[in-house]
């Protein structure tokens, strides 16, 4: 049986060895289960906290769909900023010790700010898995993107993958390129703006791990090079003042995803915005937009997670 895994804290605590031969096939018996109407017992008697500090649809309900399909229990706080004793100036420490007191066997928790899931974990006496910390990272929505790569091309060795749009400020991107650290002869481009480039502790992890990388301002340069384009959404409720994102050069068209490789896929971590509209919705239907069965890989990798953390 695999080692049970303490925290789910950042992407750079994995190995490729658990995502070959743990993480992906785990989540293919999840994905099985869930597509033939079943449901497991794996979390039976447990219960998980769910704790949202920042607005979330996809990872916060996937995360309860995923206890369960798993057959636990949740109890979900999903305005915590609001509605929990962090309005009366509780620090992140004592509301992880409150769910300790409670016995909770997991806590998932989206935080504000980059560090607060090891803040939590530093004090829990059970699992944290962060589920995006402000600015920092979303290590599992890095998961089940890397599995939905594997999953189209059967490996991740070789591929080349576009960031686009806000990679200061986004933290799927970050989280990912942790993860795309771990194989071999990787490429990236980063389309952005240059006030919302990619953050150096990223491109010095590039460096370290091997990962070419070129920066760029505008997608139609990589357009029909890249594997996998992955779009983002402008991050504007982290942008200071004279930051701002308008949209050029990190926009998918018709036209530009006519040249995109048929053999390519469109991926986005979700929402799109609709201001900016980097995704249009005409767009959304082209078999090369794996955009929603990102989503959906969401709820079999998160029933893979919490099976190897509490199950
Ligand atoms: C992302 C996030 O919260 O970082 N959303 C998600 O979990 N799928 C992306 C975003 O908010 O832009």
């Amino acid at each position: 049986m695999a080692a049970k895994i303490k925290h789910i804290l950042k992407s750079q605590q994995f190995s490729r060895d658990w995502l070959e031969k743990e993480f992906f096939p785990l989540t293919d018996k999840m994905k099985k289960l869930v597509l033939s109407g079943g449901r497991s017992g794996d979390l039976e008697g447990k219960t998980v906290s769910v704790l949202f500090y920042e607005p979330s649809t996809r990872t916060r309900t996937s995360f309860q769909q995923a206890v369960l399909k798993l057959g636990g229990q949740v109890i979900v706080t999903e305005n915590a900023k609001e509605f929990s004793s962090a309005v009366k100036g509780e620090t992140i420490k004592d509301t992880t010790r409150i769910m300790n007191a409670y016995h909770f066997d997991a806590i998932v928790m989206r935080t504000d700010y980059a560090g607060a899931a090891d803040e939590a974990a530093s004090v829990s006496t059970c699992p944290i898995i962060n589920a995006g910390d402000g600015a920092g990272q979303h290590p599992t929505q890095s998961l089940l993107d890397i599995y939905t790569i594997f999953e189209h091309f059967g490996k991740i060795d070789g591929l080349r993958v576009a960031f686009v749009g806000d990679l200061k400020y986004g933290r799927t991107v970050r989280s990912l390129s942790y993860l795309l650290g771990k194989f071999k002869n990787i490429k990236v481009d980063l389309v952005a703006p240059d006030s919302l480039q990619m953050r150096n502790d990223i491109l010095a992890y590039y460096k370290k791990h091997g990962i070419e990388y070129k920066k760029y301002s505008d997608i139609a340069d990589i357009i029909d090079k890249a594997d996998v384009i992955y779009l983002t959404r402008a991050q504007k409720e982290r942008m200071k003042e004279g930051e701002t994102a308008d949209g050029s050069g990190v926009v998918l068209t018709g036209e530009l995803l006519d040249k995109v490789n048929k053999k390519s896929i469109v991926m986005h971590p979700l929402p799109r915005s609709s201001d900016i509209n980097e995704i249009p919705e005409e767009l959304t239907d082209d078999p090369r937009m794996l955009i929603f069965k990102e989503a959906e890989n969401g709820l079999f990798t998160r029933m893979a997670l919490l099976k190897m953390v509490i199950g």
